[in-house]
């Protein structure tokens, strides 16, 4: 063949294979193709409604920034994980094999999160984590393409320990699920409360998400601890507290907790939950214009109240957004595209958090008292609170 004809040939195909987009240069397909969302949450089970509010925040964010983000429109690949580990590494890989999202959202409950944090380092696809705390997500698992916005589980109950022992309690005891979440926040709390010198008189634990809670609620009656402290959230929180108050307990023994036991919940636990005080990274009464205004449109949109879990989806696509407009909206250069993540600065309506170097928040962990139908902020439990993050080796992107 001729140089000439040969030349001829190959602008032939060039031409062609433009026309139909596939030599178009990666990046330039990238900025112009949607963006692919998995998100892979729960939204059947005890953390339904917990499914339900990050989705809102997140899709109240994309609404905000003109149905875009990062100047891409998108496209949603939904999963119920139903909140159940079993199926979760199916359901990761449905997303990311046959969907081929370009990132997964993603969960709720702890030991579903482990499943996806492994599809997403084997696979090397970009993870936002809008709530899971398991702490070796953004410990020992932890990656350059996996960042959470929400909290390591080690986070919200560390400072309790303080509170509690400040004030005046010496023994407690502890009850929870038996899982990563439940147990990762008591272990943190009898840190913080030891520590000090309190002592945890009994740990109890039931199968998540049994709420059988009465025989554990006649033994924490007959131990009389000076306090209780436990994790629960959604629907067996309801229950937990509604039945703890029912046994009399709850002006005679006092119950403290993570936050998540009255964040979205208050309406169903009613009398159960006033007063009660727990610590969390999100109040619904923070004084910021952001925070204002985001409940305001939350609630407008949704016709209900914003929670903490809201916040998380928000923040999960404001992360997104931050980080593709510093690079163009490309996937292209992953490192580029995760260096700019982790320097976002989010104008969340929780107030103001950085990335740790682990790619967990370092936020501030307030005190809250339920007041009527609000987690009323009444402190700063712990300023700018930074997980240990053990065991965490970051790799190179
Ligand atoms: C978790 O499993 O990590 C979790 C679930 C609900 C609230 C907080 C943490």
């Amino acid at each position: 063949m001729t140089d000439r004809r040969q030349f001829i040939q190959q602008a032939g195909l060039l031409a062609a294979a433009a026309a139909t987009g596939s030599l178009m240069p990666s990046i330039a397909r990238a900025q112009t193709a949607k963006l692919r969302v998995g998100m892979m949450l729960p939204y059947t089970g005890t953390y339904a409604s917990l499914g339900t509010a990050i989705t809102q925040g997140f899709n109240l964010a994309v609404e905000e920034n003109g149905g875009m983000l990062g100047g891409r429109a998108i496209d949603f690949f939904t999963v119920d994980d139903e909140s159940e580990p079993s199926k979760a590494t199916d359901n990761a890989n449905k997303l990311v094999q046959r969907d081929k999202v370009d990132l997964l959202v993603g969960t709720v409950h702890s030991g579903v999160v482990m499943a996806m944090v492994k599809v997403a380092r084997d696979n090397g696809t970009l993870l936002i984590i809008p709530n899971a705390g398991a702490n070796a997500a953004t410990g020992g698992q932890c990656a350059p393409n996996i960042f959470r916005t929400s909290f390591s589980n080690w986070q919200p109950a560390h400072p309790m320990g303080k509170v509690m022992y400040e004030r005046g309690h010496r023994k407690a005891v502890t009850l929870t699920w038996k899982y990563g979440a439940g147990e990762e926040s008591i272990e943190s709390f009898k840190e913080g409360f030891t520590k000090l010198g309190g002592s945890i008189v009994k740990e109890m634990y039931l199968p998540f998400p049994n709420v059988e809670f009465q025989p554990f609620i006649t033994e924490i009656a007959s131990l009389k601890p000076d306090a209780v402290f436990v994790f629960f959230a959604g629907g067996g929180a309801v229950k937990f507290t509604k039945d703890y108050a029912a046994a009399g307990l709850k002006d005679k023994i006092p119950l403290y907790g993570s936050g998540f036991l009255t964040d979205g919940t208050l309406e169903a636990q009613g009398a159960s939950a006033q007063g009660l005080l727990t610590t969390l990274h999100y109040g619904d009464g923070i004084e910021n214009a952001k925070n204002k205004l985001f409940r305001y449109n939350y609630g407008k949109k949704y016709g209900v109240q914003a929670d903490v879990y809201a916040v998380q989806g928000y923040d999960a696509a404001l992360l997104l957004h931050g980080g593709l407009n510093a690079v163009k909206g490309s996937f292209g250069d992953r490192k580029a595209l995760y260096s700019a993540m982790e320097k976002v600065k989010i104008d969340s309506p929780r107030g103001p958090w950085t990335m740790s170097k682990a790619h967990n928040p370092i936020q501030d962990i307030y005190l809250r008292r339920v007041e009527g139908n609000a987690n009323q902020v009444i402190g700063v439990a712990w300023k700018a609170l930074e997980d240990p993050a053990r065991g965490c080796k970051m790799s190179a992107a």
